[in-house]
């Protein structure tokens, strides 16, 4: 049976470019089904233990952490807002892990950020290569994507640097399924 693999954009922005990033990583795997999230179909309040207790998981939380139990693998490209995950993906991450404190299921992950600056997302890449490992991530390889608007164009990677590595830690990630 073909392995399921998720893609996801830690960004609810309607053109992501780390929903982009993440679905074309995808993109150049073979023989796996891909399935590309899109956190924006997974309605879920702003998390907090009242909201918690008073009305339980919503359909968008149990319906986004459903589909985590069916990956075997992970391709994530974070955005950074402030040095930091974007609010949206930190809700959505939060509330998974009150289901599930793995929340990545010690499956292998493709970890990933993308930012129009010159770091590319960085620290929040740096943040989520710290933390992610103690929530079932088994991080097979990592890059931050920088200067995206002029690095990726027409759905392609332009830059043959940056193209090489992503392809390289794509193929290294498809090897650890
Ligand atoms: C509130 C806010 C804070 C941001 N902070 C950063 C930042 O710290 N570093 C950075 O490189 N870009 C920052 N940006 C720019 C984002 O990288 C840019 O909006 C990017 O497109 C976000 O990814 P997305 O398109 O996947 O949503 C920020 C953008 C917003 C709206």
């Amino acid at each position: 049976m073909k392995k399921n693999i998720l893609t996801i954009g830690g960004s609810t922005s309607n053109n992501s470019i780390n929903k982009k990033l993440a679905e074309h990583a995808g993109s150049f795997m073979k023989n796996v089904n891909i399935i590309n999230i899109d956190l924006n179909d997974y309605k879920m309040p702003l998390f907090s233990v009242d909201v918690e207790a008073e009305q339980g998981y919503s359909k968008g939380v149990v319906d986004l952490n459903e589909i985590f139990d069916t990956a075997d693998g992970f391709i994530v490209s974070l955005a950074e807002h402030n040095g930091a995950y974007s609010a949206a993906f930190k809700n959505a991450y939060d509330w998974i892990s009150r289901i599930k404190g793995k929340v990545w299921r010690n499956k292998p992950m493709l970890l990933l950020s993308a930012s129009p600056g010159v770091r590319g997302g960085k620290s929040v890449l740096n943040i989520a290569l710290g933390k992610f490992p103690y929530m079932g991530a088994n991080i097979i390889g990592s890059m931050p994507f920088p200067l995206f608007d002029e690095n990726f164009k027409d759905g392609e990677v332009v830059n043959p640097e940056l193209k090489e590595e992503l392809l390289k830690l794509v193929k290294e990630f498809e090897k650890s399924l």
